[in-house]
C-alpha cells in the first residue's frame, strides 16, 4: 500500500493564472517531498467554508492570494508575529493539534531576493517604498528589521502612506508622504509596491529619486519589463529588477513552513523565466 501524497494548494479568485502549482511541483521534485498542489478558485463568500472543508478532508496547507489574504487572518487560530504585523496571511498550515496557523512569507521572500540573490544592502541605506496597500504593509517590518537609515513610504493618496508609517513607528525610522513631498534626492533602493504595473501604469513619482547607484525593484512581474522597470531604466537606473524572485522565495518560505525543508530556488527561477518567455 502506498501513502497518498499530502494535499496543498492555493486559494484565490481568480487563480487560474497562478504560477504556484508549477513552482511547488518543482520544489516537491527537488526535495523528494510527497505532495500534490492544486488551484482552488473560491469566491469571497465561500472562502471560510471551502477552507474549512479542505482541512477537514485532510489538507495540510494552503497559500492564500488575492482577494482573501485579509479574510485568512480571521480563519487562522494563531498568527505568526510577521503575519500579525502584515495584517494579512498568505500561508495557512495545519498544526499537530488540528488548529490553523496563519503566516505571511511575502516580506521574507522580498528580503531574500534582494539581499541573498542580488546582494542589495538595506542596512543604513535609504529605502523608498511606493504604495501603501497590502503589498506594502507586508514588507515594511522585515525591511525595518535590517535597520535601514530611513524608509519613506510614498503613496498617491498621502493619508494612507502616513497611516501605514504610523503603524510601524515602533520598529524604526519610517515616514509616509504623498508623491509630491518625496525629498532628499536619490534613494539607495526603490520598491514599487503599487498595483499600477498590473494596468501598465507608472506611479507619478519625481525622477530625482533615481541616482546612478539606485536599485529599483518592482514587486510585480511579467513576460517583459513592467512599466515601472521600463520607467526606471529610461531615467538612468542601471539595476532594475522585477519580482519573479520574490514570487519564488515567498513560495520557498511557505514550503519550509509546511514541510520543514527549504527547497533550492535557483532551478525554479530558471524554469519560470524560461516558461514565461514562451508565453
Ligand atoms: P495591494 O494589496 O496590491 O497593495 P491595494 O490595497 O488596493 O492593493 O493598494 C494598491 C496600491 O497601489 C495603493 O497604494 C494605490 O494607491 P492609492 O492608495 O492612492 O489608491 C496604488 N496604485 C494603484 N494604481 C496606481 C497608479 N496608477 N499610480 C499610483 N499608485 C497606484
Amino acid at each position: 500500500m502506498t501513502d497518498a501524497p499530502d494535499q496543498y494548494g492555493v486559494v484565490g479568485h481568480p487563480v487560474a493564472h497562478s504560477w504556484s502549482p508549477f513552482i511547488h511541483g518543482i520544489f516537491a521534485k527537488e526535495t523528494g517531498q510527497p505532495i500534490v498542489y492544486r488551484l482552488y478558485d473560491v469566491a469571497p463568500e465561500e472562502f471560510r467554508d471551502r477552507v474549512q472543508e479542505f482541512f477537514a478532508n485532510g489538507g495540510r496547507g494552503l497559500n492564500v492570494t488575492l482577494p482573501h489574504k485579509i479574510a485568512a487572518v480571521e480563519i487562522a487560530h494563531e498568527l505568526t508575529p510577521r503575519a500579525a504585523r502584515a495584517g494579512a496571511v498568505n500561508t495557512l498550515a495545519i498544526q499537530a493539534d488540528g488548529t490553523l496557523l496563519g503566516d505571511n512569507t511575502d516580506g521574507a521572500g522580498l528580503v531574500r531576493d534582494l539581499c541573498d540573490n542580488f546582494n542589495v544592502v538595506i542596512t543604513r541605506r535609504r529605502i523608498l517604498i511606493v504604495g501603501a496597500g497590502g503589498a506594502s504593509r507586508g514588507v515594511i517590518a522585515p525591511l525595518l528589521a535590517l535597520e535601514p537609515s530611513q524608509i519613506v513610504i510614498a503613496n498617491r493618496t498621502a493619508d494612507r502612506a502616513q497611516a501605514l508609517a504610523n503603524d510601524f513607528q515602533d520598529l524604526g525610522a519610517v515616514t509616509g508622504v504623498g508623491f509630491r513631498y518625496i525629498s532628499g534626492g536619490a534613494f539607495d533602493v526603490i520598491i514599487n509596491a503599487t498595483s499600477a504595473s498590473l494596468s501598465g501604469e507608472v506611479p507619478d513619482i519625481p525622477v530625482g529619486v533615481i541616482g546612478p547607484d539606485t536599485f529599483c525593484y518592482d514587486m510585480a512581474y511579467g513576460k517583459s519589463d513592467t512599466a515601472f522597470i521600463q520607467w526606471a531604466v529610461d531615467h538612468g537606473c542601471t539595476h532594475a529588477l522585477q519580482g519573479w524572485g520574490m514570487l519564488v522565495e515567498q513560495a520557498a518560505e511557505s514550503f519550509r513552513v509546511w514541510r520543514g525543508v527549504r527547497p533550492p530556488t535557483g532551478p525554479v527561477l530558471a524554469a519560470l523565466k524560461e516558461r514565461a518567455a514562451r508565453l
